[in-house]
């Protein structure tokens, strides 16, 4: 909601003059309306990657990159870390509140009643090769969801929203553990309704029908906590491809597929595994300098992975509680002395003292800390970023059900600065 404040910026192009109207939001920068720009001057904005573009408003998630603040509608991620947990989340993200007892009880038991998947989407699954990346798998699978789940495609149905909403939430720990499980060639773990949403999803990934499994209460805390650090994240790569797809009238499941997609770049999501392969490649503290070098060396392509961010030019708030929970964890598990955790510590230490990350606000982000967390649980690397996923689907959903509802939505349809050829005459191949 854009409050109208009156203000406006002043823009002189060509001797002309135009005034554009500046709006505010609840909190953080306002805006400058530029709608109006291309029919008055017949200039575009231009802005690639978006850096100073608001492309929405929304009142999901609020994020103050300066003071390394996050608030899920309004309440501050480390409290929601600390205090709450991850279905009360989703539930926030979703409605806007934090639910009391009763509605907090009917969501749970409408996630957990949507846990299992069309049992011929096991099909899917064996399409793959055994050593496919299990983001290749997860993309699949959940655009699949839209062959098998017709009743809740229909966009303009509020009933159809809810109850895509509810399958995607419920069903992605299902689809990201059977992922593994085929990777490793065990057999699928069926979704239980007698335990916790985290506590599910990593029965699903390491119990086999030979034995018992219990999930161990903190480590289940911890994979909770994860899911709730990487909810949502404001207007970042994967959800303004939610958005954008959403924008044209596609389904649900087909928009979250393209989020995950997008979300898997090494850039953005896919950040966690490769921080932690980086910190395996740099193995012993002694071999920290010669990486710190090749991240400042402007010919050299290769960056510190797990740091910097767009928005945060302080600490994310993220990694703060992630490093606590990368702390207990080790401990639980007994390697509070991994040599990787020994390399991560070294090298946050360094970076934030040295010249170009500091000059550079190259801090660690959430993915800096949370593979070494999910490496202490027992997940391979290739299993973070889908991790990743499962927990920002409530907020890729979150986000894409607040446009479809938004009266103003329409097809998003950026233009560009073109550089190539003016208008010429096509040239018969036999004179060229
Ligand atoms: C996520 O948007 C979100 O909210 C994302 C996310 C979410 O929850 O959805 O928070 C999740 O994606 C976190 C980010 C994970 N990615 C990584 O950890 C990969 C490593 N980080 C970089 O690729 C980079 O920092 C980005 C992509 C995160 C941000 O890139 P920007 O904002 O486009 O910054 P930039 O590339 O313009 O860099 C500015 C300067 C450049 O140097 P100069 O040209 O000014 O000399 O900082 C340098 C960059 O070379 N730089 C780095 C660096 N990141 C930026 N140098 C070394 N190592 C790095 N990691």
């Amino acid at each position: 909601m854009t409050t109208e404040t009156g203000k406006t910026a002043t823009l002189a192009v060509e001797g002309q003059s135009f005034e554009l109207p500046i709006y505010d939001g609840a909190v953080g920068p306002s805006v400058i309306d530029v709608r109006p720009l291309y029919k008055h001057t017949g200039h575009f904005t231009y802005d690639p990657g978006f850096t100073s573009t608001a492309a929405c408003d929304s009142s999901i998630t609020y994020i103050d990159g300066d003071k390394g603040e996050l608030l899920y509608r309004g309440y501050p991620i480390d409290q929601l870390a600390e205090d709450s947990h991850f279905l009360e989340v989703c539930y926030l993200l979703l409605y806007g509140d934090l639910p009391n007892k009763e509605l907090l009880e009917d969501f749970k038991s409408r996630v957990t009643n949507h846990t299992m998947l069309h049992e011929q989407m096991t099909n899917f699954y064996r399409g793959f090769r055994r050593d496919a990346h299990p983001m290749a798998i997860v993309t699949g699978v959940v655009g699949a969801l839209s062959a098998f789940y017709h009743d809740s495609t229909d966009i303009r149905d509020p009933m159809q929203r809810q109850v895509a909403s509810i399958r995607m939430i419920a069903k992605m720990p299902t689809i990201a553990a059977w992922a593994y499980k085929y990777s490793i060639g065990q057999p699928f773990v069926y979704p239980r309704n007698d335990l916790s949403y985290a506590a599910n999803f990593m029965h699903m990934c390491f119990s086999v029908p030979t034995e018992d499994y219990k999930v161990d209460p903190i480590m289940a805390e911890a994979m909770d906590r994860i899911f709730t650090l990487h909810a949502d994240h404001e207007q970042n790569a994967s959800t303004s491809t939610v958005r954008l797809a959403g924008s044209s009238n596609a389904n649900p499941f087909a928009c979250i597929a393209a989020g995950v997609a997008c979300l898997w770049g090494p850039a953005h999501g896919g950040a966690n595994e490769a921080a932690l392969n980086m910190l395996k490649e740099i193995g012993d503290v002694s071999r920290i300098p010669e990486y710190i070098a090749r991240a400042k060396d402007k010919d050299d392509p290769f960056r510190l992975m797990g740091f910097g961010h767009r928005v945060y030019k302080s600490y994310d708030p993220r990694a703060k509680v992630m490093q606590q929970s990368a702390k207990e964890v080790l401990e639980l598990v007994g390697v509070e002395n991994d040599p990787i955790l020994k390399v991560a510590q070294e090298l946050e230490k360094i970076a934030l003292e040295d010249e170009y990350f500091v000059k550079r606000n190259l801090y660690p982000n959430v993915d800096f800390y949370s593979g070494i967390v999910l490496s202490a649980m027992g997940f391979p690397t290739s299993m973070f970023t889908a991790i990743f996923a499962l927990a920002r689907t409530v907020g890729w959903i979150a986000q894409w059900k607040e446009m479809i509802e938004d009266p103003d939505q329409r097809i998003g349809r950026p233009r560009q600065l073109y550089t190539g050829e003016p208008m010429r005459d096509y040239v018969p191949v036999e004179k060229r």
